[in-house]
C-alpha cells in the first residue's frame, strides 16, 4: 500500500479554474474578467516599453551574471522599494528605522512577514483578521505560517455597496491585544472600495487603542489614482503616526511582470535599535524557505526607478493604465444604464484600481458563464481591464439579461 493513497484532494483554486475555462471555451464572444492582470484595449497583455528598456539594458551590461543574490535580495532593489513606498524624505528612512527584504512577489512578501510574525516576534496573539471580504490568499497564508486562528472584520456593506466602517472599527475593537490586522493599503481587491483619509484616521486609532499589529499589502499602488504617492497615503500614514508596521509590496500589477515575482517586505520600527537581529532573523527565515530570491525582476524594477528618465517614463504608463481602467468603468457604467439595468449601477464609477464588485449574485455570475461566455468569479468580482471598446456591449448586454432573467436562485430552471 503507498503511503500517499489515503490522501484527499483538495478544491481547486476558483481563479486559476477560472482561466483555464476560458482558455478552453472556443466561442469568439468568450471575455475574461477573472484573473487581476492588465489587458490593452485589444485584450492583450500589456509589456511595458520601459520594461524592455530596462532589460536591453541588463542583459547588454557587461557586469550582468547569474551568481546568487544576497538571501535578502538586491539592496539596490529594495532600498528603492522602501522610497517608492514610504517617500523619499520618510523618517524612518532617514533615521534607519526600517528593514527591506526582497520577496517572491507579493504573496511572498505577506509570507515573509506571516512567518515572521508568528514564529519571531514574542506576544503577538497568533490570530490574523482579514477583511470580510478579500483576496482570498490571505487566509491561507496566515495558516500555513503558523497562525492558530484568522478571523474576519466586517469591510463590505453589501446594501450600501460601500465601505462598512462602523462594522470594521466595531470587530477591530473587539480583537484581542497584538492580534494581527491585514489591511489593504489601497485598491481594496475584491471590492474596489478603500477608506477616505478621514476614515483610515479613525482604523488608526482603533489599532493603536487595541495594540493591534498590522500587515499592509500593497499590491496596487499606482492604479488606484494612477499616482504612487497618492495610493502611498495610509502606509505613510500608519509611519506618521508613529506605528510599528510591516508592508508586503507587489510589483506584479504596476510593473506588468506578473511571472517575474518581484515584491518586497518593509517593516517599520520605532527605533533602530534592535534592526540587526531582526535582519539576522529574517534572514534565517528566507534562508530556511527558498535561500535566496530571484534576480531578473528586481533588476527590472531597480534599474527603473534608480532612473529619473526611466522612472518617469514608468509613471506615465501607470497613468496609463489607470487611465485605462477608469475610462472602461465610465463606458460599462454607461452602456448598462443605457439598457435601463434595473438598480443603481453608480458603484462601477465609484469603485477604485483593478477591480469592481458588481454585486452580481453567484447564480448570475454562473449565467454569465455558460450563457454568454463571460468568466467572472463567483462573489462578482470582476477584473475592470478585461472590459475593452470591443467587448463592452457583449458584456452590458449580458449583465442586463442577468439581472432582468436570474432573480434570487433560480438560475438553474433558466439557464
Ligand atoms: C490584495 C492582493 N495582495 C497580494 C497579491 C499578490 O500578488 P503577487 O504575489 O502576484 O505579487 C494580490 C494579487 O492578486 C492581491 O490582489
Amino acid at each position: 500500500m503507498s503511503l500517499f493513497e489515503e490522501i484527499g484532494g483538495m478544491p481547486p483554486i476558483e481563479v486559476f479554474e477560472l482561466n483555464k475555462l476560458y482558455a478552453d471555451d472556443p466561442s469568439p464572444l468568450k471575455v475574461s474578467l477573472g484573473v487581476g492582470a492588465y489587458r490593452t484595449d485589444e485584450g492583450k497583455p500589456w509589456v511595458l516599453p520601459v520594461v524592455k528598456q530596462a532589460e536591453r539594458q541588463i542583459v547588454e551590461d557587461p557586469s550582468m551574471n547569474f551568481e546568487y543574490l544576497p538571501v535578502l535580495g538586491l539592496e539596490a532593489f529594495t532600498n528603492a522599494a522602501a522610497s517608492m513606498l514610504l517617500g523619499g524624505d520618510s523618517p524612518a528612512i532617514k533615521e534607519k528605522r526600517f528593514l527591506a527584504v526582497q520577496a517572491i512577489s507579493g504573496t511572498g512578501a505577506l509570507r515573509i512577514a506571516a512567518d515572521f510574525l508568528a514564529q519571531v516576534v514574542p506576544n503577538i496573539t497568533r490570530i490574523a483578521y482579514i477583511s470580510s471580504p478579500t483576496w482570498e490568499n490571505h487566509r491561507l497564508l496566515c495558516l500555513k505560517a503558523g497562525f492558530n486562528e484568522v478571523r474576519e472584520y466586517r469591510y463590505w456593506d453589501a446594501q450600501k455597496r460601500g465601505l462598512d466602517l462602523n462594522g470594521m472599527l466595531e470587530d477591530l475593537r473587539a480583537a484581542p491585544e497584538r492580534a494581527v490586522v491585514i489591511f489593504h493599503a489601497c485598491a481594496h481587491n475584491p471590492t474596489g472600495v478603500d477608506p477616505t483619509q478621514e476614515q483610515w484616521r479613525k482604523i488608526v486609532e482603533v489599532v493603536k487603542e487595541r495594540r493591534l499589529f498590522p500587515i499592509l499589502d500593497s499590491a496596487y499602488q499606482g492604479f488606484a489614482s494612477g499616482d504612487l504617492d497618492a495610493d502611498a497615503w495610509a502606509v505613510r500614514y500608519f509611519a506618521e503616526q508613529g506605528m510599528e508596521f510591516v508592508c508586503a509590496q507587489s510589483f506584479a500589477k504596476n510593473f506588468g511582470i506578473y511571472n517575474q515575482r518581484a515584491g518586497n517586505l518593509t517593516l517599520v520600527a520605532n527605533t533602530a535599535n534592535n534592526l540587526a537581529n531582526l535582519k539576522s532573523q529574517l534572514t534565517i527565515l528566507v534562508r530556511g524557505n527558498y535561500s535566496n530570491p530571484p534576480a531578473h525582476g528586481a533588476r527590472i524594477v531597480s534599474t527603473v526607478l534608480n532612473n529619473p528618465q526611466l522612472d518617469a517614463q514608468w509613471r506615465e504608463h501607470i497613468k496609463t493604465m489607470s487611465g485605462r481602467l477608469k475610462a472602461m468603468r465610465a463606458l460599462l457604467r454607461e452602456k448598462v444604464e443605457g439598457l435601463k439595468t434595473p438598480g443603481s449601477w453608480k458603484h462601477i464609477t465609484e469603485q477604485i484600481g483593478m477591480f469592481c464588485y458588481t454585486g452580481l449574485t453567484p447564480k448570475q455570475c454562473q449565467f454569465l458563464m455558460e450563457q454568454h461566455h463571460i468568466y467572472l468569479l463567483k462573489s462578482g468580482r470582476i477584473n475592470i481591464c478585461g472590459i475593452t471598446t470591443k467587448n463592452v456591449d457583449h458584456v452590458a448586454n449580458a449583465i442586463h439579461q442577468a439581472v432582468t432573467t436570474i432573480q434570487d436562485d433560480d438560475v438553474d430552471k433558466k439557464a
